[in-house]
């Protein structure tokens, strides 16, 4: 077996290498082996045309292959992956031995069954689903072998993903459609026109503008044979053909003015870009796409300093969410009114004018909209106007308001109400700062923000959440639009923040589908945090719990799923720990208490001793011998999980039960205290060295002995905090559960954590130091000095040393030391891998 003995992650990463260096991987949802061509052009934007050639699944050892595609299939149909991005090629599953591959058109059909229940669990072979797929695999094996073991057919393999995998990257392209080709097209306009050698000037004054190009090339095969008949409509309606590979003048008068072909510069970007869609549209689109050819406008996009734009990749998928809820006419069933238009921009693409309404607050913004009127945007001149929306009646403008009559008569009639889009990209920050979004937990300088009549009408209601300016959108759409829908783009905070648990209650209405993606994607956004497009039904009256939203990276690539949830009051972190917070008197050292959500995790430290912000504001806990395990738990559930764009807002919460009686946890929880604190003897007696003398090789008595004896069972702890277990538990067994009588047992990867520590300890006691006390001329503290009681703050302090501002160095010079220290770093990582699973399942985060 060529992998034999390693584990699943390793597998995968050899067979990455070994066989798909040449590809990029991912991970792409809850499918774990994801192979795409490499991205040669990370910037270029690609929009749900991500282009997959391998989704796989991986075991270990020998593993039953059709089991394996059985459990992808479910997989992939329970998140219904083909959705939000396009399909591979190939399924392929994988082990220590083997590898096989079915084309992914071979299951296809599968995932459109009836009455098939994607929700069971994927990895239950029991279940009738399972069977039934298992049924579908085999077959598709039988007739395509593509099974492969890594050793014996080592080359077979090779071929074969050179020549069906990476050749087959067109199996699964877009279908051109009513909604999408607007989109495609303007993406042409920036990937294709720019290499057609054409004089577009030429072009003009005879009618033939960029968009017969691009009708030509819509209407050709896959191979770029034309697939028109004469004398049809579409023939008499294509000004250019595509032919031979190149363009041609199809008008009979004007043939003679240009010349016979019109080639490309490069052909290369064209057939890159009709790689990713199929072509003709679809047969039902065709003549619709023929009768709007008046809708392919370039798009003048006209950035104007300070103004803040929706990036065109987050505009597109925003409009295939909704098209997605609301179906594939809806630009013809439904109203739109962005009411927080600025320049305009969400409304590209859309084709319809004469069903948008586009409003905003500067009068400039409104000039520069009629003009791009002028030069072509799909927009109606009267149906675009100045309107502040936070402060504007609504009044129609026959009767001396700012509404366009026909919107106003939309507005105020029940029915209508219903088939009303609200689709905005609301300003974030205080009014009047359109280019930031608000930081989270950022209170505003409340000056412009609370001057509104919004505001005014809904302080009292709602409370501190009014301040948001996209909640008094919300709010005002909400009670002056009931029965619409809302489209808008915004933070997740009315539905994680506590500070908008009154907004909640107030605001009641039905969540049907949205997605997110980051932040600073968007013009001027600097943080690290979600934001989503969300869909709101608010015909619906029901209370927000939590919203269940796809996740984007930066290309448009789909990569997961995520639930963002409402926490009950009083069911935070600290909420939890308020109990074993201790203010009476120092023992141990200090807990740093702060926030409750992942992106603070820095801020958690333990120190020797408080500061003074930490005394005044009381955001400290003394560490003691009673609160030193859920101390631990504290610092390590707060610094375990890596804080990333995504999850840095989710709010650590109040667990369940699970946890008290998982005394390894609790043991991982010390092990990863011990080895990333910042105790430093300088500032009191460190009772912190998780070793004894002989052990590292101690060259004097340690001060104190108490961690050693604490792991040991030696130290007793009181009984102050029995009360918060369940009454029916007794003090002894309490102490029974905790273990304190007896040593603590460590896991293997605590023990690890143990090891390379130790190490470490041990390496300073064997340093040589001068003979004199005293401080290294190069830096400041105390490097010169031997400290028996050295933390582990002190050790790194002796052989990184400090720079002139004071500030510890990165790096040692001490080649042996970077080792240990890396090693110990390697150790902590993989503990945190080990207790992150456990911080969900006991609940101190929700997934
Ligand atoms: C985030 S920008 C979105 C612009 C554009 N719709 C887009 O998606 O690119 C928000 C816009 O709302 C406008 N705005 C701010 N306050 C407003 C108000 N009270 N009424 C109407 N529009 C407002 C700003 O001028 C700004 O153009």
């Amino acid at each position: 077996m060529k992998y034999a003995n390693i584990r699943e992650e390793e597998i995968k990463i050899k067979v990455r290498d070994d066989f798909f260096s040449e590809y990029d991987y991912k991970i792409l949802g809850n499918i774990d082996f994801c192979i795409t061509p490499k991205n040669k052009n990370p910037k270029q934007t690609q929009l749900f045309d991500d282009i997959n050639l391998l989704w796989a699944e991986a075991k270990t050892g020998d593993y039953d292959v059709i089991s394996m595609f059985a459990q992808l299939i479910l997989t992939i149909g329970k998140a219904r992956t083909f959705d939000k991005t396009l399909p591979p090629a190939f399924l392929g599953a994988f082990d220590g031995k083997k590898i096989a591959f079915i084309p992914y058109n071979a299951v296809l059909d599968i995932f459109s069954l009836n009455d098939f229940n994607w929700n069971v669990t994927s990895s239950n072979q029991n279940t009738k689903e399972f069977s039934i797929i298992r049924e579908r695999v085999q077959k598709s094996l039988d007739k395509n072998d593509y099974l492969y073991d890594f050793l014996k057919d080592e080359k077979e393999l090779k071929f074969f993903i050179k020549n069906n995998l990476a050749k087959a990257t067109e199996a699964g392209k877009i279908l051109i459609n009513k909604n999408n080709f607007v989109p495609i097209y303007l993406r042409w306009v920036e990937q294709v026109k720019p290499y057609i050698d054409f004089n577009w000037e030429d072009g003009k004054k005879q009618n033939i503008l960029d968009n017969s190009f691009f009708l030509a090339d819509l209407f050709v095969d896959d191979k770029g044979t034309p697939v028109i008949e004469d004398d049809t409509p579409i023939s008499e309606n294509l000004f250019v053909v595509f032919r031979n590979g190149h363009y041609e003048i199809a008008k009979e008068n004007l043939k003679s003015l240009f010349n016979a072909t019109i080639p490309f510069k490069d052909k290369k970007p064209y057939e890159q870009f009709w790689k990713k869609y199929k072509r003709p549209p679809l047969e039902e689109f065709q003549n619709y796409i023929l009768e709007r050819k008046d809708l392919l406008v370039p798009q003048d996009i006209r950035e104007r300093k300070g103004a803040y734009f929706t990036p065109r990749i987050w505009v597109e998928l925003s409009q295939k969410y909704i098209a997605d809820v609301l179906g594939e006419d809806w630009q013809d069933e439904y109203y739109v009114w962005d009411c927080a238009a600025g320049t305009g921009n969400l409304l590209a693409g859309l084709t319809n004018k004469y069903h948008i309404f586009a409003s905003t607050l500067d009068q400039s913004d409104v000039n520069a909209m009629h003009e791009r009127i002028e030069n072509g945007a799909l927009l109606l001149h009267d149906y675009v106007f100045q309107f502040d929306f936070l402060n504007d009646e609504f009044l129609p403008k026959s009767k001396g308001g700012k509404l366009p009559d026909d919107l106003y008569n939309i507005i105020t009639d029940e029915e209508k109400r219903k088939k009303l889009v609200i689709y905005i990209n609301p300003p974030y920050a205080e009014h009047g700062n359109r280019s930031v979004f608000a930081g989270e937990g950022e209170e505003h300088k409340s000056s412009v923000a609370t001057k509104s009549k919004v505001y005014s009408d809904f302080n009292k209601i709602v409370g501190t959440a009014v301040r948001e300016l996209y909640a008094q959108f919300f709010l005002r759409v909400y009670k002056e639009i009931p029965n619409s829908i809302l489209c808008s783009f915004s933070t997740l905070k009315f539905v994680n923040s506590p500070n908008f648990s009154l907004f909640r209650e107030y605001f009641r209405v039905r969540f049907n589908k949205g997605f997110v993606c980051k932040a600073n994607s968007f013009d001027n956004v600097k943080g690290k945090f979600p934001i989503g497009f969300l869909i709101w039904n608010l015909d619906n009256k029901e209370i927000i719990n939590s919203v269940s939203v796809d996740v984007y990276e930066d290309n448009a690539n789909y990569i997961q799923s995520k639930n963002f949830f409402v926490i009950e009051k009083n069911k935070y972190f600290i909420n939890w720990f308020r109990p074993y917070i201790d203010r009476k008197e120092l023992e141990l050292g200090s807990l740093h208490i702060h926030s409750n959500d992942i992106q603070q995790q820095n801020v958690i430290s333990i120190t020797s001793t408080p500061t003074k912000s930490d005394i005044l504001q009381k955001t400290f806990s003394y560490i003691t011998k009673n609160n030193l395990i859920e101390v631990s738990m504290y610092y390590a559930i707060r610094h375990c999980i890596e804080a990333t764009w995504l999850n840095n807002r989710d709010q650590f919460l109040f667990p369940n039960e699970g946890w008290k009686t998982d005394l390894e946890f609790q043991n991982d929880c010390l092990a990863y205290t011990l080895f990333s604190n910042n105790i430093q003897s300088q500032f009191g007696t460190n009772h912190w060295i998780p070793f004894t003398e002989l052990e590292v090789n101690a060259r004097s008595k340690f001060e104190s002995n108490f961690m050693t004896d604490f792991i040991n069972g030696k130290v007793k702890i009181e009984n102050q905090n029995v009360d918060l277990f369940s009454q029916q538990e007794t003090l002894s067994e309490f102490e029974t559960l905790k273990g304190l009588s007896t040593r603590l047992q460590f896991s293997e990867e605590a023990k690890l954590v143990f090891d390379a520590g130790k190490n470490l300890w041990k390496y300073y006691h064997t340093q040589e130091f001068p003979s004199f006390r005293g401080v290294d001329s190069n830096a400041v503290g105390r490097r010169g000095v031997y400290n028996v009681n050295a933390s582990l703050y002190d050790i790194r302090e002796h052989f990184q040393g400090r720079n002139e501002k004071g500030k510890m160095k990165n790096k040692s010079d001490d080649e042996t030391y970077m080792k240990l220290i890396a090693e110990l770093r390697t150790a902590l990582k993989i503990l945190a891998k080990k207790i992150e699973p456990k911080v969900y399942e006991y609940g101190f985060l929700k997934e």
